[in-house]
Parts: structure tokens; sequence; C-alpha cells
């Protein structure tokens, strides 16, 4: 079989590292990919956002099946383009990538089918958004509708920083037209889960749940980033809370999906706040997260591609999904200055061999070299019987690679590490 990524980042790295593993695979092209995913698919100069030439190259190399990972090809509507031309995709098509392309959808559509999420408001200009924040409970909650690489979420402790983030997003279009709406919602507490799912629009299986850390610093300080590091599973999601997402929130949201006419297919993922009330969807995602992926996926021990097609092919039901009861830790190493202002092109050194996986985001081959090109240059995961167990083979990872500028969090895994052992 001959199969297609669209994408480049470690989440790539670590979905073709794993497709790979299938006998039947005799090619993968990467599109764009990156200079570490080279080492196991061949990379094509292609833009994840160029659907036409995304096409044109599937048909000009016969594509058996083709996997869209990112989510603005998504919402461009990659899936409905490759299906037009008759090669069937892993990914939701452009309506069902609205659950993540549009806030406003999202919310309307858990409020529509009774699915618990904060409290909203949605506002289409600045004055009414402005005069509502007069009055509204803080902190709030500030989202700009549309996809904003991440960085469209703003937490206003008082209602000046408020006011900052609607006229940011809404007057001064700091994520262009992602922020022509804007949601503005009740803020909540608690622990925060990730659970990536496979679904065929029916059945839903979800992966081993997981937990992100988005700050860039820290005990979750500094800035927003797109994910520092994971570990899986997240010791917060227990049984019973597993039982009640899949009852009130993973099956409700599938139903809702094919009630719209919009069947989602792919990997949805699920965002929630395990509140005191119970859990809340905090956001949907149309596709695998960043970088929870790179923990989730070596637990996998089933095949990835025959799971993937499975929820194209409207079988998943019938298809087993096993993940291995071991813990995972991935720690993102990054530029330094990351997610502001930070230099690239320094070589990367990487051990000859480990135990784990390195999968590589932001870097390029050159001259025979790899070298930095990106914000998150790559992630460091190990697997083991505990989870303290997994964090310090991850770390100890981490001083097997080297490149100038390096910075990564201390504490990955550590909130995880102490759940359950807090006063
Ligand atoms: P998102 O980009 O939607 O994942 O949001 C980024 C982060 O903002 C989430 O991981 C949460 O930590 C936080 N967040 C989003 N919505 C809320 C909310 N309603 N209450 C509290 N925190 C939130
Ligand atoms: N790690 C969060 C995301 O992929 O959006």
């Amino acid at each position: 079989m001959k199969i297609l990524v669209v994408g480049g980042g470690g989440r790539e790295h670590a979905i073709i590292k794993k497709l790979n593993e299938n006998k039947s695979v005799e090619k993968i092209y990467a599109l764009p990919g990156n200079g570490g995913i080279s080492a196991c698919a061949q990379c094509v100069a292609i833009g994840a956002k160029e659907i036409d030439k995304i096409v044109d190259f599937a048909q000009e190399k016969e594509i058996d099946y083709a996997v869209i990972a990112q989510d603005d090809p998504l919402a461009l509507g990659a899936v409905d383009a490759l299906n037009d031309c008759g090669i069937p995709c892993f990914g939701p098509t452009k309506a069902a990538a609205a659950i993540e392309s549009s806030k406003v959808f999202a919310k309307d559509l858990m409020k529509k089918y009774g699915i618990p999420t904060a409290e909203y408001r949605v506002f289409e200009s600045a004055r009414d958004a402005l005069e509502y924040i007069k009055e509204a409970p803080l902190p709030t909650v500030i989202k700009a509708d549309g996809l904003a690489l991440g960085k469209g979420v703003i937490i206003a402790k008082n209602r000046k920083e408020a006011e900052d983030a609607v006229r940011r997003i809404m007057e001064e279009k700091a994520f262009g037209d992602s922020g022509n709406r804007i949601v503005i919602e009740e803020f909540l507490t608690g622990p925060e889960v990730s659970v990536l799912s496979f679904t065929d629009g029916e059945t839903v299986v979800p992966m081993v749940s997981s937990m992100d850390h988005k700050r860039a610093g820290d005990n979750d300080t500094g800035l927003n980033t797109g994910g520092m590091g994971a570990v899986a599973p997240n010791p917060y999601y227990t049984k019973d809370v597993a039982k009640r997402c899949m009852e009130e929130i993973f099956l409700p949201t599938v139903r809702a999906m094919k009630a719209e006419g919009r069947v989602f297919r792919g990997c949805l993922y699920f965002g929630l706040m395990l509140t005191e009330k119970g859990p809340r969807v905090i956001e949907y995602n149309c596709r695998f997260g960043d970088p929870e992926t790179q923990a989730v996926l070596p637990l996998l021990e089933s095949d990835l591609l025959t799971v993937m097609k499975a929820t194209t092919d409207g079988t998943l039901a019938d298809t087993e999904v096993k993940f291995s009861d071991k813990y995972s830790c991935c720690v993102v190493m990054a530029s330094k200055g990351y997610p502001q202002k930070y230099e690239t092109g320094f070589e990367i050194t990487l051990p000859e061999e480990c135990d784990g996986e390195i999968y590589i985001a932001g870097a390029k081959a050159e001259d025979g070299k790899l070298k930095t090109s990106g914000g998150r240059v790559l992630g460091a995961v190990a697997v083991a019987d505990t989870l303290e167990g997994a964090i310090s083979a991850a770390y100890a990872l981490t001083d097997k690679i080297h490149f100038e500028n390096a910075y990564f969090r201390s504490d990955i895994g550590r909130r995880a590490a102490m759940a359950g052992k807090e006063k």
C-alpha cells in the first residue's frame, strides 16, 4: 500500500513510525514532513494547506490511503477533495472538522444536544462584547471562533485584560478572520485530561488518556504553547470518570454530529476539565493532539493502519484496539525563547541507540546534518511499567540529545505523579 500523510510535526513522525509497522505498507509519503521524518518516509515539499497540489500528488502516485493529521487541511476540505478522486482518507470532512475550526459551532452543538461544557455567549461585534464584559463574572475566558494555532484562548483575570483581549481579537484582528466572532465563557477549574478517540461516526473507541503541559514554564507558568510534554495515562481519568465521559460526552457528541449531517470519522480529541460538577468539554479537536500523540501511540498494541481504515470503512465496532497497560512520557525539547522569538539552524546530535523514541518536529536535514528549524524541536519519549519510571527514562533520553539553545520543562509528569498524593 502507498500511504500519504499530510503534516510535518512530531505527531506526524509518531504516526508514520507506527504506520510503518504494518507489513502491507510499501511506501509512505509525508507532505511536507520534516528532517527527522525523512528517515522513515519520503518527504515532499508540498505544504499541508496546498490542497490542490496534495490531490494532484496523490493521484499521480496512486495513493491507496491518505492520513490528514493536521487541522488546517481538514478545515480546508482535504478529505472531501481526496474522496472526490476516490482516495480514502483518515480524518473528517470539512463539515465535520467544524467541530474544531469553529468554536461557535462546537459550543452551539453542545448546547443543542445537552453535552456538558462551560456556559457561554457568542458575540459578533466588539461593541456588544465590551458591553457584556462590564458585567461578566471574573475570571472570564475569551476565545476566537476560528483556528489560531492554539493561541486564540485568553483567560482574563480582570476587566482590563478582558477588554484588551476583545480588542486584540475583534478590532486588531490578531488572528485574522478567526476573530470575526468570539465566545466568552465561564471559567472552570479542575484537572485537565486529553482523550483522543477513534470513531467511525457510530462507535467511539477512546485511546489511553493523557495529560498535556501547555504552559512554557515549570509549574504551569509562562505563556501558552502548542504543548511542552505529555504523559499517559492520566491518573485523574479513573474508570468511573471514563464511563461518565463515554455516556455524557463521547457518544452524545458523535451522535450529535451524525444528526447534524456531519458524520465524524477519524480521530476526535476531547479536551476535558474534571470539575466538581463533573466532566466538561473545554475543546474538541478534529485530529490527533500534539504532543499527546507522541505519548499515546507508543502504548498502542494494535495495528494503527488497520484501526484507521476501520474508522473510514465504518467497521470500528469489529476491530480490536488494544493499548498496553504501561506508562509513557514525552518531554518536548524546544528552541530557547519559544513560543516567542528563538534562533534556529543549530545542529542536533542524537544518540546512536536509545531506550525510547525521539520524534522530530522542528528540524530540517541540511548537508547531511539535522538542524533545528522550529520552536518545538523534538519529543523524547519513554515507556515504562510505572509513571515515575517513564518520566525518569524520558529525561534520561534528553541527556543524550544535544543542540544549542535547547530548552525543556523539568517537571513534565510531576503533577500526574502527585495525583492522589496532594494534601
Ligand atoms: P484551548 O486552546 O481551547 O485548549 O484552551 C487552552 C487552555 O485554556 C485549556 O487547556 C485550558 O487550560 C484553558 N481553558 C480553556 N477554556 C477554559 C475554561 N472555560 N475555563 C478554564 N480554563 C479554560
Ligand atoms: N495538545 C493540544 C492540541 O493538540 O491541540
